[in-house]
């Protein structure tokens, strides 16, 4: 299905490189309500290629028309057993936050499954607790290592900037701020959050009532939490680390407000699982808001990068760089209408909205 009312968005002020002006499809797809701040047009995409790495974002004040629940986050009340769905019981009353996780215990009603957590985070993986020997496809494993885990906030996603045109964390931001507006006060889950980079700006902007930093990597997880470690006055009661599959996601349907999901799709075993999942999770009227590499262009004319392409592909074990158009397809298959998207060379941004 293709991408409807396509415009040019008047805030972009320059022409468009003949990098962005020969693929014709949606580089800039905005519906006309979707207001971006004009500090983010292409213009300061393009020439922000390589942006220093900036993690340590500062303290977002949360906007006067954002209205928090400031008590303990309520996640607690719609996490979901990960093999029955069935709701899930603590065996503590005490809220759950980042500082609580270390032995946190939680048992399924419905089928009596139980999980437990670590100093870092909470496991809700079916095989969380066991060593089933079971191993995903390499586009998952890999992040799984503690190098990559170690290496990603330390040059790694910087790299992303340099080659595919992504614009870096804060400008990420402020656009995934401007696809979500009608949901911001609510939850947030940060689905495949790496070492947790937007994680932490997300609960260190009081935009959101709770954040969830939820990655299918230990590794990744434990990072995120030293990071947290490392930072004076970080809002300790608004975020929680989940490891958990994305194809089995342990939250009750319909119950999120925005779930995120940057520079991950291309990693998932299976994207469409993984948003399908994401649009039982949320609720009618939530956002999903993702970002990940279109690898069109000279990557799909020219013979040898496309080989080059389809190898990487087959290592990795699943069909990593989808089209716009077929991200719009699976959108709209999973029940997420309104699909918008912007670009930036390899870089795309998109958001979909479950259907009220
Ligand atoms: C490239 S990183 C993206 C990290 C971060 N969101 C960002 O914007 O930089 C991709 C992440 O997807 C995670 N991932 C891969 N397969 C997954 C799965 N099946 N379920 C959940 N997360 C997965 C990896 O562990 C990794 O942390």
């Amino acid at each position: 299905m293709a991408a409807s009312a396509m415009h040019i968005s008047p805030f972009l002020p320059l022409p468009l490189p003949t990098q962005f002006s020969s693929f014709t499809r949606c580089f800039f797809n905005f519906h006309s309500t979707l207001s971006i701040s004009p500090r983010l047009s292409l213009s300061t995409l393009r020439s922000s290629s390589a942006p220093p790495m900036e993690t340590r974002t500062n303290i977002i004040p949360p906007s006067d028309s954002v209205m928090i629940d400031k008590e303990v986050n309520k996640i607690k009340n719609i996490l979901a057993c990960s093999i029955c769905r069935g709701p899930l019981t603590a065996a503590a009353d005490s809220g759950l936050s980042v500082e609580s996780t270390n032995g946190y215990q939680l048992e399924c009603g419905t089928c009596k499954k139980s999980f437990t957590g670590s100093e870092s985070h909470l496991d809700l993986t079916i095989t969380g607790g066991i060593n089933s020997g079971e191993s995903m496809p390499a586009a998952t494993e890999i992040f799984r290592t503690r190098l990559v885990s170690f290496l990603y906030e330390r040059g790694w996603r910087q790299s992303f900037s340099v080659l595919l045109g992504f614009p870096g964390p804060e400008k990420e931001f402020e656009l995934i701020k401007n696809f979500i507006t009608p949901v911001l006060g609510g939850s947030i889950i940060d689905a495949s959050c790496g070492s947790g980079m937007f994680s932490r700006i997300f609960a260190k902007s009081g935009l959101f009532s709770s954040v969830v930093a939820l990655d299918y990597s230990e590794n990744m997880l434990r990072q995120c939490y030293g990071f947290i470690k490392q930072e004076e006055n970080f809002p300790n009661e608004r975020l929680v680390l989940i490891r958990a599959d994305i194809a089995r996601l342990p939250f009750a349907s319909s119950s999120v407000d925005a779930v995120h999901a940057g520079a991950a799709v291309h990693c998932w075993p299976s994207p469409s699982a993984g948003v399908a999942e994401i649009s039982r999770i949320l609720r009618p009227g939530g956002v999903f808001v993702a970002s990940t590499f279109i690898m069109d262009g000279p990557f799909s004319f020219v013979p040898f990068l496309r080989i080059q392409i389809e190898g990487i592909q087959q290592i990795a074990g699943s069909r990593i760089f989808l089209s716009e158009r077929e991200l719009e397809e699976l959108c709209t298959a999973c029940g997420l209408v309104d699909f918008k998207c912007l670009r930036n060379r390899q870089f795309v941004m998109l958001s979909a909205t479950k259907r009220s």
